[in-house]
């Protein structure tokens, strides 16, 4: 059984780097192990998933990133990203008093709006997992954002009207990621029902789903056991989506 309360026993606090990923990766590939915790104030190079930036600036959110080592199949990490996006949805719930909800696979919504991304990134030796580094970036201080993303960007500062460091938020975060984390190794069924229950996008909701070879648009009918979006089309037909991007359209009955 993974031990408790390891993460962010070493925690590395950084001015300036390109991406906490980077600096996560390196320590990983040199053997550092699990639950090691980089935090920078800010990112040069931060990134999201699907190739996109992550804007980055200095002391306006939590930048960080986890060593993983879970002894378990590469292609059974995307439950781990459902237990990081659980453990943040409850951090703002919990701690700030915040309606934060959850957008598959991982994006962390408040109003339709996006606080928080995770990316998760793996590296692979002979079939066999190596490690994963865990990318959270949560928008804490950003008392506006440019006008393109005013519509679908938002801040715990614009939710909450508290001034919180990102160190803070980080501090009452970690405790969440580990307990979530050791759940998704040894009890995926909760992670799925607790993820359910934070995201009401995955139940009876018209989506589109883009994904690279184009896009399909269905009505969402919850997650399988391994984590997949299941969508149901025109047809009948259910399709589960495995990677892509999803954009709610309305609640149906
Ligand atoms: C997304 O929503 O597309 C994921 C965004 C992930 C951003 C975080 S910030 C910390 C870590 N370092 C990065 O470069 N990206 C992740």
């Amino acid at each position: 059984m993974t031990e408790e309360k390891k993460f962010g026993s070493t925690v590395l606090r950084l001015d300036c780097v390109s991406s906490t990923n980077d600096v996560a990766k390196d320590f990983a590939a040199s053997g550092a192990t699990e639950g090691l915790c980089v935090i920078a104030k800010e990112q040069t190079a931060g990134r999201g998933r699907q190739g996109r930036t992550w804007s980055s600036p200095a002391g306006e959110g939590l930048y960080m990133s986890v060593v993983l080592r879970p002894e378990i199949n590469p292609s059974a990490s995307g439950i781990i990203t459902l237990a990081s996006a659980i453990a943040v949805a409850e951090t703002l719930r919990l701690d700030y008093e915040i309606d934060a909800e959850i957008k598959w696979p991982n994006d962390v919504m408040v109003r339709g709006r996006k606080i928080c991304g995770i990316l998760i990134e793996s590296a692979v030796q002979d079939d066999r997992l190596d490690y994963i580094v865990l990318g959270i970036g949560v928008n804490t201080g950003q008392r506006g954002f440019p006008e393109e993303v005013t519509s679908t960007a938002t801040s715990v500062w614009l939710e909450a009207r508290r001034s919180i460091s990102p160190e803070e938020f980080a501090e009452a975060l970690l405790p969440r990621v580990e307990r979530w984390y050791v759940a998704s190794l040894e009890h995926s069924a909760e992670i799925i029902s607790r993820w359910e229950e934070l995201s009401p996008s995955s139940q009876s909701c018209q989506v589109r789903v883009d994904a690279s070879d184009g896009h399909i648009d269905g009505i969402t009918r919850g997650l399988t056991p391994k984590g997949a979006l299941i969508v149901e089309l025109a047809n009948g037909e259910r399709r589960e989506i495995v990677v892509g991007d999803v954009r709610v359209r309305s609640l149906t009955a």
